[in-house]
């Protein structure tokens, strides 16, 4: 049960905000959701296509428009923040939109919360906190205090997207405390499963074999991801909604480091492939090493935990999921991929 009547949930028609969404609708029949969408080239209404109706409505538009947000927030209890540009690589090759929405869309949001005295929820992610070094590297195999990241954690982000959403959690924060606002924040780790954008390093490479084009590996393949299904993800942003204390962050994460060279390789098995059937190519600028999650405060203080940690069994229903719903991806690969050869090369 939850007194929260009506809800917006910017993003909504993306991969993590529509999961959102369907998680809210099927557990919450009395709560009433606006999902606020620019639908992007990352946004998808069929994504959420099942739901809309009396309880669930698409306002195709921009969270940085003034007018639009005041107008939708007039009669809302909470504001629920997923909108973003999400893509570090796009975010190497063209930051601009990256500061336009993922700062100013979060100050205008917040501009609204402010004045019609709303929760506020703000999802962001580990990258905030820049990169830590790779396990194989530490005494002790990174099992230490500090060895993970926590709330204490100073920022020091790497790429234009991780450090314009670094400058959207500041900005939260301000207002806060500056102008009280009822706001909490949560920083997630690597999201999987399935309706993730086929420019993401899971699908992406599900979506090559699917298509007779050899997944690619970005450098040697050894920087570690925290990967947590996208259903635990929802609950975990459910749960601080719901008890968490105004002002806080929370990170989610459920203890899922895997580097990509392993996770490359499950793929393989589990599509039938020979294991060396893939590509090193150039890789990320700036790429971090490895993110890790320190969960326990919102495990500890709010008793949240993750239920879908079998990592492998998820890759198993999310490789089926794209190959059951290739009309989902299928228009999209050829741009993508185009997209991709103008920045990357072979290089074995
Ligand atoms: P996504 O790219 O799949 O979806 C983003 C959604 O935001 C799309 O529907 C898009 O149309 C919409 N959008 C973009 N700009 C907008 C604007 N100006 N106005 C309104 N809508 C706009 O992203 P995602 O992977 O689902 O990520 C959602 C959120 O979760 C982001 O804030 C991201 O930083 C955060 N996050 C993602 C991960 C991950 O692993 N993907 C992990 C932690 C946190
Ligand atoms: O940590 C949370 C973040 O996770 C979110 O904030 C971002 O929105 C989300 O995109 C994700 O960022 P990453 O950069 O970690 O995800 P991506 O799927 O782009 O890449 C995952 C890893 O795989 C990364 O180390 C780069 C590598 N990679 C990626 C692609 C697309 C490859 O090796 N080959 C590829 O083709």
């Amino acid at each position: 049960m939850t007194d929260y009547k009506k809800i917006i949930v910017t993003g909504g028609a993306g991969f993590i905000g529509s999961n959102f969404v369907h998680y809210v609708y099927n557990n919450f029949p009395n709560v009433q959701i606006v999902v606020l969408d620019k639908l992007t080239y990352a946004g998808n209404k069929a994504n959420i296509a099942s739901i809309l109706g009396d309880r669930v409505e698409l306002v195709v538009g921009d969270i940085a428009d003034a007018e639009l947000v005041d107008r939708l927030a007039q009669d809302v209890d909470v504001i629920v923040h997923y909108a973003a540009e999400s893509h570090n690589d796009n975010s190497l090759n063209d930051p601009r939109p990256f500061v336009d929405t993922n700062f100013i869309g979060t100050y205008t949001l917040l501009e609204a919360a402010r004045k019609y005295d709303l929760r506020f929820h703000h999802v962001s992610t580990d990258e905030v906190y820049g990169d830590l070094p790779l396990r194989e590297d530490l005494p002790g195999k990174g099992e230490g205090p500090g060895e993970k990241f926590t709330a204490e954690t100073p920022y020091n982000p790497s790429s234009p997207y991780s450090s314009t959403k670094a400058a959207s959690d500041l900005i939260v924060k301000a207002w806060v405390r500056s102008f009280g606002v009822k706001a909490t924040i949560s920083n997630c780790s690597n999201n999987y499963g399935p309706y993730q954008h086929i420019e993401k390093f899971i699908p992406r490479q599900i979506t090559n074999i699917l298509s007779g084009i050899r997944p690619k590996l970005y450098g040697e393949g050894k920087n570690v991801r925290d990967w947590i299904h996208t259903n635990d993800h929802s609950s975990g942003v459910w749960t601080i909604l719901t008890k968490g204390k105004i002002g806080e962050t929370y990170l989610i994460g459920a203890d899922g480091e895997k580097n990509n060279k392993e996770v490359l390789k499950l793929i393989l098995k589990e599509m039938g492939q020979a294991p060396d059937a893939y590509d090193h190519v150039t890789d990320r600028a700036g790429h971090d090493l490895r993110y890790a999650i320190d969960a326990s405060k919102l495990r500890d203080e709010l008793g949240w935990k993750p239920e879908f940690t079998d990592f492998e069994a998820g890759l198993k229903e999310t490789i089926a999921w794209y190959t059951a719903n290739s009309d989902w991806w299928k228009g999209e690969k050829e741009a993508v991929e185009a997209n991709y050869a103008k920045i990357q090369e072979v290089i074995q």
